[in-house]
């Protein structure tokens, strides 16, 4: 039996964050994990998904992106001023992209192919969003996924805006997403920056798109596999996890 059809997947690498807390001069998303840039490991899964659009956005630091992955297609965004806005620099590129497009973030590196298939395959009727969570051992400064009492996601709030009940909350968002192509950029030009950074926050599509009377779904992956890294401590920490899970 033939397989349905499945709708095609463009897929938005954000790495034009500084990095800052990294405190090195080599971009954040190029340092190794596993022995290889953690861009590596993003890149070889999506060869693995099919995506028929990669899209990396580059900012800061772009040029040491552009000499170790010269054939990736790219588009700048001028000024860092948030995930929403980094991801609105791809719109020239991908504004009428007819399928899914998966949002991956340049220092969430470890999503495996299959994890990648099931959050674009949880999109279906009034499901135009679907978020990636997990639950980690200890929350740190992840955003927090709010449930709605049917157990989609209502909205997702940033550790730094969170109140102490929020902060209590133990599903986390890993950062990857899958939206569907068609209603992406509309949501993303209603984001604004009134919160605690004064960025522009993807997280807040979520609730947006909910505004709208669509559905956002949860898919959950185990914490190995979608820790973000923001400090040489947290990359040190993954390693050391990692040889400790894999013999
Ligand atoms: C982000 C999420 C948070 C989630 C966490 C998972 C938002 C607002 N917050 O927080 O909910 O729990 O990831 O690891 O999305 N970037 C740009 N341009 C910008 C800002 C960031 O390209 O203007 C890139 C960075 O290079 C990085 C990624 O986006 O690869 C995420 O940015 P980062 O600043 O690390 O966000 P977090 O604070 O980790
Ligand atoms: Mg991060």
């Amino acid at each position: 039996m033939n397989a349905p059809p499945t709708s095609p997947i463009a897929a938005i690498v954000l790495a034009a964050g500084k990095g800052s807390r990294m405190g090195s001069d080599l971009h954040k998303v190029l340092h190794p994990l596993k022995g290889r840039p953690m861009l590596g490991h993003l890149l070889d899964s999506l060869a693995r998904v099919d995506a028929a659009r990669i899209v990396l956005v580059v900012g800061a630091g772009r040029e040491q992106i552009e000499r170790a992955y010269p054939d990736i297609p790219k588009v700048v965004q001028r000024e860092q001023l948030g995930t929403a806005d980094a991801v609105r620099a791809a719109e020239a590129e991908l504004g009428d992209f007819p399928g899914t497009v998966l949002i991956l973030y340049g220092d969430v590196p470890l999503i495996a192919p299959d994890t990648m298939r099931r959050l674009c395959a949880a999109l279906a009727g009034d499901v135009v969003l679907a978020v990636l969570g997990f639950r980690p051992a200890d929350t740190r400064a992840y955003g927090r996924l709010v449930t709605a009492p049917d157990g989609s996601l209502a909205r997702i709030v940033e550790h730094a805006d969170a109140g102490e009940e929020e902060r209590r909350i133990g599903l986390c968002n890993s950062g990857v997403m899958a939206v569907r192509g068609d209603v992406l950029f509309p949501l993303l030009a209603r984001v604004g920056c009134a919160n605690a950074k004064g960025e522009y926050y993807l997280t807040d599509i979520v609730a947006l798109a909910r505004a709208d009377g669509h559905r956002v779904a949860i898919v959950e992956a185990g914490e190995l596999e979608v820790s973000g890294i923001n400090s040489r401590e947290e990359l040190a920490a993954l390693e050391a996890r990692l040889a400790d899970a894999v013999p």
